[in-house]
């Protein structure tokens, strides 16, 4: 799996895309990268875009609901992907934009339709040969609706927060399972609900509900879709 930055001037409009989409915590970052590593493609984690736009904005003191000074944030922001860390301005901010403070201010600022358009060239850069595996919201919907395989990433609700309270108590953050749960619910409502690019299984996009099954069986399944595509 190689790691680019979203400014490297190469994007390959016929590059291959597996787009996985779902809620939060459902895996499909973790299964997205495994998938890319399996293939040799490059990996995009989208919703690290979000959360590091979120993140830059609270640390620049911008409002929130300040969209014209958002959009302005996401065209100068110096981000960049390498080996799985996420830098900006320079700075590893993984675990700082990892938190679920981070994950709600994402999801609020990712409701506003002028900054998401203002993420899109950033995000499409990064489709590049051999490939692209890429996981968020609307990666198969919006971003990359072209993509050759499409699928939508899920587990029941409480099955996620088990997996996100179990990641955090073991990066060695404080966590609370039932405030997780809460949180994800929230979360869930406003990343449907939202009028822009909602989040939402669509015709095109493969169905796949990991809450009983491993994460290697979830990556089996996804390589095995894009090899019958490919084939
Ligand atoms: O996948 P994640 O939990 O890291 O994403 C954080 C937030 O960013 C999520 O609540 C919604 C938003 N997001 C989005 O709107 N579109 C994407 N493609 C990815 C993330």
């Amino acid at each position: 799996m190689t790691s680019l930055s979203p400014l490297t001037p190469h994007p390959s409009p016929s590059a291959p895309v597996i787009a996985i989409d779902g809620p939060s915590a459902s895996g499909k970052g973790t299964v997205a990268a495994l998938v890319a590593e399996a293939l040799g493609f490059h990996y995009l984690d989208s919703g690290a875009i979000y959360r590091a736009t979120a993140y830059a904005a609270e640390r620049a003191g911008i409002d929130l609901a300040d969209e014209a000074a958002l959009v302005a944030l996401a065209g100068r922001l110096d981000l960049r992907f390498d080996a799985g860390e996420v830098y900006l301005d320079g700075q590893a901010v993984g675990d700082a934009i990892r938190g679920e403070a981070a994950g709600s201010v994402a999801s609020r600022i990712a409701a506003l339709p002028d900054l998401r358009q203002a993420l899109l060239a950033r995000q499409r850069a990064f489709r590049q040969a051999p490939g692209l595996v890429t996981d968020g919201r609307d990666m198969g919907t919006v971003v990359f609706p072209d993509a050759g395989l499409k699928v939508f990433l899920t587990a029941s609700v409480e099955e996620r927060a088990q997996r996100r309270y179990k990641q955090l108590i073991e990066k060695g953050f404080d966590a609370s399972l039932p405030r997780i749960l809460q949180d994800l619910r929230d979360r869930d409502a406003r990343d449907a609900a939202r009028s822009v690019a909602p989040l939402r299984k669509t015709d095109q996009a493969l169905l796949l509900d990991t809450t009983r099954m491993t994460i290697e069986e979830a990556v089996r399944q996804v390589v095995d879709w894009y090899a019958g595509r490919v084939v």
